[in-house]
């Protein structure tokens, strides 16, 4: 596997993996792929390139993994906002190969890169139902706020 640390990202790539990432409760049809359009979904993977933006790909033949970094204002907060200068993580693995610990290498990578950055803190919003928060919590990620079905969780960088 080859992991690469970007400050840009080809947009529909970002899209893709954008759409893994969001949370479908197992049994429910999947969502339409034009959910990611929406303005408050959008905002997480539009323009990928801007300041603060910061990525990590894994690659084989193909892309198999991304996990990425974007800083929100506050008069526009993601759902995991905590605070400016606090970017929030995404990642997503393709279906096929999850549980091999490409997730785990991509945000240890990606974490690294953005503490070189000046980064201190990243938080994420996570459905309290998804899987990944077992990997979330293990990495040293802790719940700073539930609201409704999600959990903000933040860690501090050192
Ligand atoms: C979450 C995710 C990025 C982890 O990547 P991964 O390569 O599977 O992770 P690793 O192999 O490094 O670590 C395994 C952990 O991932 C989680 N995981 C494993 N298989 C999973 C699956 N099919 N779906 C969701 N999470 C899974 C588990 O928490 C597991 O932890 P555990 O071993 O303590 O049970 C990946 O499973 C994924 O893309 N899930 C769907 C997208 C998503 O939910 N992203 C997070 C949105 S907040």
């Amino acid at each position: 596997m080859i992991y690469t640390l970007r400050r840009e990202l080809d947009h529909a790539l970002l899209e893709e993996f954008f759409y893994l990432a969001v949370y479908c409760p197992p049994g429910n049809p999947p969502y339409p792929r034009s959910i990611v359009e929406l303005p408050e979904l959008l905002k997480y993977h539009k323009d990928f390139g801007r300041p603060g933006d910061l990525a990590v790909t894994a690659e084989d033949t193909v892309t198999t993994g991304i996990a990425w970094l974007r800083l929100f204002p506050e008069n526009d907060p993601g759902y995991g906002f905590v605070a400016g200068d606090i970017p929030e993580l995404g990642v997503s693995v393709l279906p096929a190969r999850r549980g091999e610990g490409i997730g785990g290498e991509l945000v240890r990578l990606l974490e690294q890169a953005a503490f070189a950055d000046g980064v201190r803190a990243i938080s994420l919003s996570v459905n309290t139902d998804n899987p990944a928060m077992r990997l979330y919590a293990r990495i040293g990620y802790e719940v700073v706020r539930v609201d409704g079905d999600s959990s903000v969780m933040v860690k501090r960088l050192k």
